[in-house]
């Protein structure tokens, strides 16, 4: 079954058009002059009930605009959403009863209140049962370790500890669709783990369909096994990660600085010269083959080399390949 429907969904923001300099701002005060900005350009997917879907795209794709109509808190311009059969802007207190949203830059909670406090408020609001609630906040308490955190303002917070607090304070009501919009953006590897960790149990034992927006695409490694990849409010990918991973996962490049060009070099199994010009050397390396150590050691030992670096895949390289016609969305 669906619990996610979304169809042609777009929405045209209005932006007030300035001219450069003092003029133009005072100039607009008085005439402004608005021009369409499409951040969500028909846009559609289904997502089944229990799936963990990754959201990604660059910044400004449009992602967050996505999910504050799936939210409900933005009416779309054009196109249909629902989300467990309803339509979230015009059923908005029925749907906020039934989902979840975390955003990784802004705070759900009551900033002065301790986090217990605005806890018990969520838990008067959403009317959850006493047993139940206790029995939730004990879990997430051990499993995301809040215990330290339950006396102190949301204010006073690291970014991690807000992030698990804001964890806790959405899943408390137990969400059947849960939204995390960045979820891990600025965190530490160590928080990001436990963070990550955490929203694969919470996915697999509760049944919660999750959509997980990132431009982190280790998050999403690790998470999910279907991904959106919208870039400039377009889908350009829906489909499996494997099938990312698998033309970007395992190859590597290492660029050395070199004093002279070599002659003639001694390549390991799994590496291969990806281009070679004057002072600058670049292999690519099978992952899954040879690690990056060892290249970098075999060719050390023969030449002489100033500098040497190593590409990691990014989501701008993933998508540049989409463009190219190297993955063809909307198959497995
Ligand atoms: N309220 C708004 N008014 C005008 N433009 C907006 C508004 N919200 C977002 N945008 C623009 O829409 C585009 C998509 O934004 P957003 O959904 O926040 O992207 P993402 O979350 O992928 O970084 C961006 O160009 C952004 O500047
Ligand atoms: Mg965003």
């Amino acid at each position: 079954m669906n619990a996610i429907h979304v169809t042609n969904l777009t929405k045209v923001f209005r932006v007030m058009q300035k001219e450069p300099g003092m003029g133009g701002a005072v100039k607009a005060l008085f005439v402004p002059k608005y021009v369409p900005k499409v951040a969500v350009d028909q846009v559609s997917f289904d997502v089944q009930t229990g799936e963990m879907v990754g959201y990604i795209g660059l910044n400004g794709a449009g992602k967050s605009t996505t999910i504050k109509m799936l939210s409900g808190i933005l009416v779309p311009t054009s196109g249909e959403v629902q989300v467990l059969g309803r339509d979230p802007y015009r059923e908005r207190v029925a749907n906020a009863r039934e989902i979840g949203v975390v955003f990784g830059q802004r705070t759900q909670m009551w900033w002065d209140l301790a986090f217990i406090e605005s806890l018990n408020l969520i838990g008067r609001i959403y009317d959850i049962q006493p047993a139940r609630y206790k029995e939730l906040l004990d879990r997430f308490a051990k499993e995301l370790e809040i215990n330290e955190l339950l006396n102190i303002p949301i204010r006073n917070m690291s970014l991690g500890q807000r992030m698990r607090a804001e964890l806790v304070a959405t899943l408390i009501h137990e969400p059947r669709v849960t939204y995390l919009d960045e979820p891990t953006i600025g965190l530490d590897l160590i928080v990001k783990e436990r963070i990550r960790e955490f929203i694969k149990e919470e996915n697999h034992n509760s049944g919660n369909t999750i959509i997980l927006t990132t431009h982190d695409l280790g998050d999403i490694e690790e998470l999910c096994s279907r991904v959106i990849i919208i870039d400039k409010g377009k889908l350009i990918y829906d489909g499996s990660i494997n099938k990312i991973k698998a033309r970007f996962g395992k190859v590597r490049e290492v660029i050395f600085e070199v004093p002279h060009p070599p002659e003639i070099l001694d390549l390991p199994a799994g590496a291969e010269i990806l281009s070679q010009e004057a002072n600058r050397l670049i292999l690519r390396f099978d992952k899954s083959v040879i690690t990056a150590s060892q290249v970098v050691s075999t060719i050390m030992n023969q030449i002489e080399v100033n500098d040497f670096s190593l590409s990691e895949p990014n989501l701008a390289t993933v998508i540049k390949h989409i463009y190219k016609g190297e993955l063809n969305g909307q198959e497995d």
